[in-house]
């Protein structure tokens, strides 16, 4: 469903991605792995056209979108959730749901406020409170939750897990696990290896802006060394 082929891209002169390539289907859970400045979040961004694409594709749905400005690529189902969170304070829970409502789209989960908050319980009982009234897990979910009203086919999570409570972090992880069982395709970023080893069925590594490592969880399981050259231990 998503395609990334060689993808360059640039912060003014500093050339940040170097040839990244990589792919995720429906129905699967990614994890692009990788330290603090490795470029996780710079492949999301050019991936929504936050950033330009200086060289390289991204095929969505077998459509060429690195020439397509971040709305437009949004609009086409591709959800994207930033590492900063960013809830409307002001706003209550259901109205920060209601700002995300697009259409139902074909070939993806039609979510409703409803079925959300079965997805994330924790929401359910706070409907009516203010998005700065709430914990950062929490404004967590709610981004999560306003990004899926939109009615993604595939989803980029940037460090879902990151500062959540353990707990928290145990119910993050069974969502995204739902997310994938109704058929969406799934892309995180995580510095945490054991919470992608919990949602995830395959992994790339990324270092310095390259791919050094693409494989299934067992494989990157089985190598020490692997994720004592690239991941925090
Ligand atoms: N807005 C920006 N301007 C200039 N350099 C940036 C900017 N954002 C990130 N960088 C640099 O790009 C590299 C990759 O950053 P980033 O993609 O945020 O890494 P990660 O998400 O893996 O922590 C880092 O060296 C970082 O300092
Ligand atoms: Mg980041």
């Amino acid at each position: 469903m998503l395609l990334v082929k060689d993808l360059h891209s640039y912060y003014g002169r500093a050339h940040i991605l170097h040839g990244v390539s990589l792919e995720a289907s429906g129905g699967e859970v990614v994890a692009l792995l990788g330290r603090n400045g490795a470029g996780k979040s710079t492949v999301m961004k050019t991936i929504m056209g936050l950033v330009p694409a200086a060289a390289g594709e991204v095929n969505f749905d077998g459509r060429r979108i690195e020439r397509l400005p971040p709305y437009r690529i949004a609009r086409l189902g591709l959800g994207y959730v930033p590492e900063d969170r960013r809830v409307f304070t002001e706003l209550t829970v259901m109205e920060n749901l209601a700002v995300g409502l697009q259409p139902p789209r074909k070939g993806a989960p039609a979510w409703t406020a409803d079925k959300l908050f079965a997805l994330f319980p924790n929401l359910a009982g706070m409907r009516e409170r203010p998005g700065g009234r709430m914990s950062g897990g929490e404004q967590q979910m709610l981004t999560i939750a306003r990004t899926l009203m939109g009615n993604p086919r595939c989803v980029l999570l940037d460090e879902p897990s990151e500062g959540l409570a353990p707990i928290i972090v145990e119910q993050m992880a069974h969502s995204i696990l739902a997310l994938k069982g109704e058929g969406l395709c799934v892309l995180l970023s995580e510095q945490n290896l054991h919470f992608s080893q919990a949602v995830a069925d395959r992994a790339y590594i990324i270092e310095k802006g390259q791919i050094r490592f693409g494989g299934s969880m067992a494989e990157l399981a089985s190598d020490a060394s692997l994720r004592e050259q690239y991941l925090s231990v």
